[in-house]
């Protein structure tokens, strides 16, 4: 999408499309602009005009990512401490331990080749949300093999109507799982996530439902996994096509500054999106109470205005502001847990390969911009 940004960032920066029925905003300053104003620009599509409560699945207006202030405060108040980063290293040792075994059981396949995407990258996401939510040793294996079918992306590729319903399947089956389990935190609270939202519905002073409850541990999920499989392995990309890896073993702060540069470089997340509530004129085009906007993260991370020389990777580019998380009250809650899970992934990896090389195998991407990465990336190793 790269190349068509960069013309719509010169010749039409915000535009609106009637075929979609979107406005189209490019600019990084636009952006942030807009982010910042979550009055003018709502997150919540009850706000859209033509809106329809049949295609609402729940999850949008009912969590944080749906809702504007002062709810959506309260909302991202319940669990917000659970991911300050020094309240995330509690979660370290799980993140390299589970690292660490992938890849030993990797080395002793001896076929020399490893698919980031889906051997590594996608196991270690799940395990890591149900570490961070605090699913009980006993039912991991189930959630894993439940969440696996869930942050599959073969379905969008072109996957078979087995694949969807293997996927609502699992779906119901961790719906299911969770309610009762939230239950049960309720009633005998524990030192975890799960308990920190089953006791916020009990507590008088937040309105928080059952259903609510659930939403957000279906947001936490979602919103952590494929945006997190896809940093994993669009970084390693990143520094497997540019040589990188003996660099990056020496240089603790190159390894810091090249993930945040995968980040904007090839953003998981390439766009959001919001709902105007009055009229509003930006770039000088009027945009109508009511009208949806498409808000290009990923064109705001190579807008030439903001970045020198954009469309190029440059590891250790500082400053290095992009908006790969978001902007404003909604600002990525999961960052520092990201970057955490990408530090470790990274080192562990340096540590284990004394060098990588792409595989041969022709890259296809998926297919939404939302989750933007490749099906499978399957890597040469040395040991
Ligand atoms: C919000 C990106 C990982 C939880 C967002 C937003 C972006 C984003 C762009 C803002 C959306 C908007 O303003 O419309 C990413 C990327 C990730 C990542 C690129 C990985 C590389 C995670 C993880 C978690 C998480 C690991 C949690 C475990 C959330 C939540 C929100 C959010 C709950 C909504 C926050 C709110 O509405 O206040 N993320 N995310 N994300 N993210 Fe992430």
């Amino acid at each position: 999408p790269f190349d068509w940004y960069h013309e719509m960032r010169e010749k039409r920066p915000v535009r609106y499309d009637p075929k979609r029925e979107v406005w189209d905003v490019f600019r990084y300053t636009d952006i942030k602009t807009l982010l910042t104003d979550d009055e003018t620009f709502s997150i919540d599509p009850r706000n859209v005009a033509d809106y329809d409560s049949d295609e609402d699945e729940g999850l949008e207006t009912t969590t944080m990512i749906g809702t504007d202030p002062p709810r959506h405060d309260e909302l991202r108040g319940i669990v917000s401490d659970a991911f300050q980063k020094r309240n995330l290293n509690g979660l370290k040792s799980g993140i390299k331990k589970a690292t660490s075994n992938i890849l030993e059981e990797i080395l002793h396949d001896d076929s020399g080749v490893i698919d980031i995407a889906n051997e590594l990258a996608q196991p270690l996401v799940i395990s890591t949300i149900a570490e961070l939510l605090g699913v009980p040793a006993d039912d991991r294996e189930r959630f894993e093999l439940w969440s696996r079918s869930l942050v599959t992306t073969e379905e969008t590729n072109g996957g078979t109507g087995e694949v969807i319903r293997r996927k609502r399947r699992a779906q119901r089956e961790i719906q299911k799982y969770l309610s009762t389990i939230l239950d049960e935190r309720q009633k005998n609270p524990q030192n975890d996530l799960l308990s920190r939202i089953a006791t916020a519905e009990a507590d008088d002073q937040v309105r928080f439902s059952h259903q609510e409850a659930l939403g957000m541990c279906f947001l936490l999920f979602h919103a952590s996994s494929n945006t997190t499989r896809n940093l994993l392995t669009n970084f390693v990309w990143c520094f497997a096509t540019r040589g990188l890896w003996s660099e990056l073993k020496h240089s603790d702060r190159l390894r810091q500054t090249a993930i945040e540069e995968a980040l904007r470089y090839r953003s998981p997340v390439q766009a959001t999106t919001r709902v105007a509530t009055t009229e509003v004129t930006i770039q000088g085009e009027t945009i109508g109470a009511g009208d949806r906007l498409m808000v290009w993260l990923g064109s705001a991370n190579r807008d030439e205005r903001q970045f020198d020389a954009p469309e190029t990777f440059i590891p250790d580019r500082s400053p290095n502001h992009h908006m790969g998380f978001g902007h404003g009250s909604h600002y990525c809650l999961g960052g520092s847990l990201a970057r955490l899970e990408a530090d470790i992934v990274l080192s562990e990896l340096l540590d284990t390969f004394e060098t990588i090389e792409l595989g041969d195998a022709t890259l296809r991407p998926t297919q939404s911009l939302c989750s933007y990465g490749v099906e499978s990336l399957p890597v040469h190793f040395e040991p």
